[in-house]
């Protein structure tokens, strides 16, 4: 495998407030985040609302600054370049080769902007092509997602929330790009349209060659999609695995207990499983010392409240886990795979 992308320690601080007579608040929405992405794979991001998912997609398109940490991407031929080095002007040829689909897709087209001109922008703002060039483009990349040509005089909200989803798409690969980051792509659908709009995402990977990082919170669609997962805790890194080790043999008991929560179709098995996620998220800007799901983790010891865990990889296998006992606790995979909710 090669790597397209890579992010080295990298960690997003927001400063709220403050003010004549107030003091500022840092929240720390990203906390020392270091992962690779392998050119060809779906690399999923999950976890709870306010991780910092969406976070981290927006600092590696740089559409955020970064606090601290690099995100390099990798050229074919082997060389690096640092995103997070490059200024606004230098960035712009490379923002070609990445490109995010927004997480509402209502908000995320702009309302004023007939469908043509929307997926058409990217092409303008680049200098790509014009004229009969640009308008052939626009059109067959709608028809790749489904919206037919004579759909493309009309504004988005003409459009069902499938078909905006679509729009986005097509906005995003106009451009040809490398990598895509879908940021909850599917999460405003209907189960029906999610399944539609899942098998379109992997039908364009397999046409146009994408790399994906796809931001979810829903462990369903990741198993339905993903060849790899990267589970996030308040801003941290706690399990990557390869997707099928995940849901067999989680390593972090976090991921036990998104995985406890998941919706389970045969009534007989759903005895002992949890229908919530147990406990409280901390607030980001008060986060506990130690281990950051001490608070919420069953299996927490006096270790965990004292002394943070590292991520390291777990006795020789392709997952990796931070938590102090991720070696010895024997966790519990899902019981069935949840991608038959979109069979
Ligand atoms: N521009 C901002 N200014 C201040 N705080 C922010 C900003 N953007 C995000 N945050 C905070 O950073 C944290 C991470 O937010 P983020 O949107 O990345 O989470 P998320 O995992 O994508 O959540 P969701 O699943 O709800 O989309 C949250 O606590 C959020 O309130
Ligand atoms: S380090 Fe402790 S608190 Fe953290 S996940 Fe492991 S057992 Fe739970
Ligand atoms: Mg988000």
């Amino acid at each position: 495998m090669t790597t397209l992308l890579s992010v080295e320690n990298l960690s997003k601080v927001y400063t709220l407030g403050g003010g004549l007579f107030k003091k500022s608040r840092d929240l720390v929405a990203l906390n020392d985040i270091s992962l690779t992405v392998e050119a060809g794979e779906t690399l999923a991001i999950v976890g709870e609302s306010g991780c910092g998912k969406t976070t981290l997609g927006r600092c590696i398109i740089k559409a955020q600054p970064v606090t601290e940490g690099k995100v390099f991407y990798h050229q074919e031929g082997g060389q690096k370049v640092e995103l997070t080095a490059l200024d606004k002007r230098a960035i712009k040829p490379w923002r070609r080769d990445i490109r995010m689909i927004f997480q509402d897709p209502m908000s995320s087209l702009n309302p004023n902007m007939r469908v043509f001109d929307i997926v058409a922008e990217p092409l303008r703002v680049h200098r790509i092509c014009k004229g009969r060039e640009l308008e052939e483009r626009v059109v067959s990349t709608l028809a790749k997602v489904g919206i037919p040509a004579d759909a493309i005089g009309r504004y988005p909200h003409a459009f069902s929330g499938g078909q905006r989803q679509r729009i986005g798409i097509a906005r995003a690969l106009v451009l040809d790009p490398k990598l895509v980051i879908a940021d909850e792509a599917v999460s405003a659908l209907d189960v029906s349209i999610q399944a539609q709009v899942l098998n379109l995402l992997d039908d364009l990977k397999e046409e146009f060659g994408l790399t994906y990082i796809f931001i979810s919170h829903d462990l369903g669609v990741v198993n339905y999609i993903a060849d790899r997962v990267v589970v996030m805790y308040l801003g941290h890194v706690v399990e990557t695995s390869p997707t099928e080790l995940l849901f067999e043999r989680p390593r972090h008991p976090y991921t036990e207990m998104l995985l406890e929560a998941l919706p389970i179709a045969d009534p007989s098995r759903r005895k002992g499983r949890n229908k919530e996620l147990k406990g409280e998220i901390p607030y980001l800007g008060n986060r506990p010392q130690g281990c950051p799901f001490h608070t919420r983790c069953k299996y927490a010891e006096d270790k965990c409240r004292a002394e943070k865990p590292v991520l390291r990889p777990i006795n020789g296998t392709a997952q990796m886990a931070a938590c102090h006992f991720a070696e010895k606790l024997n966790l519990q995979g899902a019981y069935e795979a949840p991608q038959k909710v979109f069979a």
